[in-house]
């Protein structure tokens, strides 16, 4: 059993979406983990699931009404705020959400959002065209500007056969955002790095691009770590498959170099630190065509033009009390080149895998690193997980960090 979540008091708020079906597994996960739960269901989240059915699994019966029309007695949106130490919405539909960002009270589970003093946790769940509309990426900025987390849809098929994102996190990763939520450890708290994770993709037209094979896994994996051990974390990814679960990070997804230049110039004066994992192209297209470019039986060339290097320029603007921490990739001259990196983007350390070890590099679970130092030392490490080698690097980032 979970000690974390050992007699905490969740509400689970359950609102009108096919996704209400795991619900029922969430919240068998929770009261396994040893919370106590009460569970709201707006009217629509009835149709989807039976109360009979969460209320067995929450052991205590749900709440939908202001008030038990049997017998009058008063549901207290007031009281169950109280009550709780985490308000916990998922599924939580664009309608909710919306309803939620605009103070909108039409039921109880959102008489007691607007009353409630603790903090809210949001798993929102819709078609991905829902998800990408401007007008519910608005209402869940807004819901993040009121001290609201969401934990974010993942990606892949949804309910109506169309594959993307907005689907329910499934609810084991959102007991671990729970768990995560209410385990803060000190060690890094208080400090806030940025992260860059995943390939960049430079486009030659509407439809093709210059990429590469960077999954994102080792880049969350260091996000992840940073973030479980208090510090907040700004993550700026590139195209990947991964969602990142934890409170502590926020995510800005960004597709080409340039895009990611502008996001963290601006995110790296305010912090303790970087951690630069992203495989950047060192190139883009000089040009872009604005319509498919048409086969011909010729040649074709594409001029490349460089991109900025990334890490160099934050090394040009890093101050005294800030961290600056490279990757190198390499195929060859590992040490040498890497050495040259470090020096060059004036980085406190670089990390070296190679591809020529086998399990390392791009889009295994797996890597092997070695940690190259500005006097020349070097400390190196066995083949691990990507999550074990994110332990490595972040306790060299600890016994690193300016205070
Ligand atoms: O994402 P995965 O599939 O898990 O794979 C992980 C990884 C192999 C991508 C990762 O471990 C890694 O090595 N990342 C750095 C890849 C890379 O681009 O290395 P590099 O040697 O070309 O670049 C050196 C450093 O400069 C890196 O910190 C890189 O982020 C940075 N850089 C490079 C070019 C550029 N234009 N801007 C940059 O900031």
């Amino acid at each position: 059993m979970s000690s974390v979540l050992k007699d905490k008091h969740i509400i689970i708020g359950i609102t009108g979406s096919i996704a209400a079906y795991k619900a029922a597994i969430l919240i068998r996960l929770l009261v396994k983990s040893g919370a106590e739960v009460k569970v709201i269901m707006t009217p629509m989240a009835k149709q989807f699931i039976t109360p009979l059915t969460i209320a067995t699994l929450a052991k205590s019966p749900i709440l939908v009404d202001f008030y038990n029309p049997e017998n009058g007695d008063w549901n207290s949106h007031v009281d169950l705020g109280m009550w709780a130490d985490l308000y916990l919405i998922a599924p939580a539909s664009a309608n909710t959400i919306g309803k939620m960002a605009n103070g909108i009270a039409d039921n109880l589970l959102l008489t007691t959002y607007l009353s409630a003093k603790c903090p809210v946790l949001v798993a929102p769940a819709m078609d991905l065209d829902m998800y990408a509309h401007p007008a519910n990426l608005k209402n869940l900025e807004t819901l993040k500007s009121y001290g609201n987390r969401i934990v974010e849809p993942a990606s892949g098929e949804l309910a109506s056969g169309l594959i993307g994102k907005g689907r329910m996190e499934e609810p084991e990763n959102i007991v671990k955002a729970v768990e995560d939520f209410f385990f803060q450890p000190a060690e890094l708290s208080g400090k806030h790095f940025l992260v860059t994770a995943g390939p960049t993709f430079e486009p030659i037209d509407p439809v093709r691009f210059i990429g590469n094979w960077s999954s994102g896994k080792m880049g969350y994996a260091i996000a992840e770590e940073l973030a479980k051990r208090g510090a907040k974390v700004s993550l700026v990814s590139g195209p990947t498959n991964i969602s990142s679960t934890h409170p502590n990070i926020t995510k800005t997804d960004v597709v080409s170099a340039e895009e990611m230049y502008q996001k963290c110039i601006d995110i790296y004066p305010n912090t303790h630190g970087a951690v630069m994992c992203a495989a950047v192209a060192d190139y883009r297209p000089d040009s872009y065509s604005n319509v498919k470019i048409k086969r011909k039986s010729n040649d074709l060339s594409i001029n490349l033009t460089p991109n900025k290097d990334i890490a160099a320029e934050l090394g040009k603007i890093k101050k005294q009390e800030q961290l600056l921490v490279g990757f190198a990739l390499e195929t060859n001259d590992e040490v040498q080149n890497s050495a040259k990196k470090l020096q060059s983007k004036n980085l406190d350390f670089i990390v070296l895998n190679s591809l020529r070890d086998k399990g390392a590099g791009f889009n295994h679970d797996t890597n092997k690193i070695s940690i190259i130092f500005k006097d020349g030392k070097a400390e190196h490490f066995d083949l691990k997980s990507k999550a074990n080698v994110a332990k490595d690097i972040v306790d060299q980032i600890v016994r690193s960090t300016k205070s």
